[in-house]
């Protein structure tokens, strides 16, 4: 995938000729967010669609931040009609992280989770890879949405700097690009749906197996943010439909949302 031509074919006919996934592509050279294209899908009954663009003037991040989204990014939103109840929705940001994160890794890339679902490169200088200077490769965005009748829509965002240079980029992110050199977005793009379609499909359980296989997290001292007081402690495990299990000085706590901060070990 790295070392491809990257100057092959980037557009909907390119990407769903070579896809083993169902799912139809709407390509964009510039747009504001897919995210929001998607909704317009979704509110027309509209699913199993990928909305992709070059470039977003408007992306949107977790907790309403902005989201930089030049040309030559994997800007891309899916929209789903979950067959899963409301509750265990949440499992498909785990699996759409996993499904980046193996995308990733096919090419080359040592990429794992941190909690809940962003995808970071440990800086590697250390064996167990905790030396806590991991940079940021990609993020998820999940929204509900719904269509004019009233049904029920999942809008999974994807954001994956793929062929980009770090400096395009906020500090503490890296790109495909500066892991492994010049990238085939197309090829990327396929594998990451076709990852992202045999995951929707498996149980909670498979999805949480696989996510705790990929995931950076686990066993880390970590800091969350829920919006009361943090919460520190060491994060043992990540249970339906995605919370984090932390092992605190106060006993064992689960954390549905937050930020998670991955804290160095201390010296011994
Ligand atoms: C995060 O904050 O980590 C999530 C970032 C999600 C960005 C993607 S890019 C494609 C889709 N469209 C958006 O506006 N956001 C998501």
């Amino acid at each position: 995938m790295s070392g491809g031509d990257p100057a092959s074919e980037y557009n909907a006919a390119a990407i769903e000729r070579g896809l083993d996934a169902p799912f139809a592509v709407e390509y964009h050279d510039s747009i504001g967010s897919t995210n929001d294209r998607a909704r317009e899908l979704a509110a027309a009954g509209e699913a199993s669609i990928v909305v992709l663009a070059d470039e977003q003037t408007g992306g949107r991040g977790r907790l309403d931040r902005e989201w930089s989204s030049p040309s030559g990014g994997i800007w891309c939103s899916i929209v789903v009609r979950p067959e899963r109840p409301p509750e265990s929705v949440p499992i498909l940001t785990l699996a759409a992280a996993v499904a980046t994160t193996r995308a990733a890794r096919e090419a080359g890339i040592d990429a794992g989770i941190k909690w809940p679902n962003d995808v970071l490169v440990p800086d590697g200088s250390d064996a167990d890879r905790s030396s806590g200077d991991d940079r940021k490769l990609a993020g998820i965005l999940t929204e509900t949405a719904h269509s004019e009748e009233g049904e029920r829509f999942v809008i999974v965002g994807i954001g994956l700097n793929a062929d980009l240079d770090p400096d395009q980029l906020p500090e503490g992110s890296t790109s495909m690009r500066a892991q492994v050199g010049a990238v085939d977005r197309r090829l990327v793009v396929q594998r990451l749906l076709e990852r992202f379609d045999e995951l929707r499909c498996s149980s909670d359980d498979e999805v949480l197996d696989a996510w705790r296989e990929d995931a950076l997290t686990l066993g880390r001292q970590v800091r969350v943010e829920t919006g009361d007081d943090p919460i520190v402690g060491k994060a043992v495990d990540v249970t339906a439909p995605g919370s984090l299990v932390i092992d605190t000085i106060h006993g064992r706590e689960r954390v549905h949302a937050g930020d998670c901060e991955h804290l160095r070990p201390v010296e011994e």
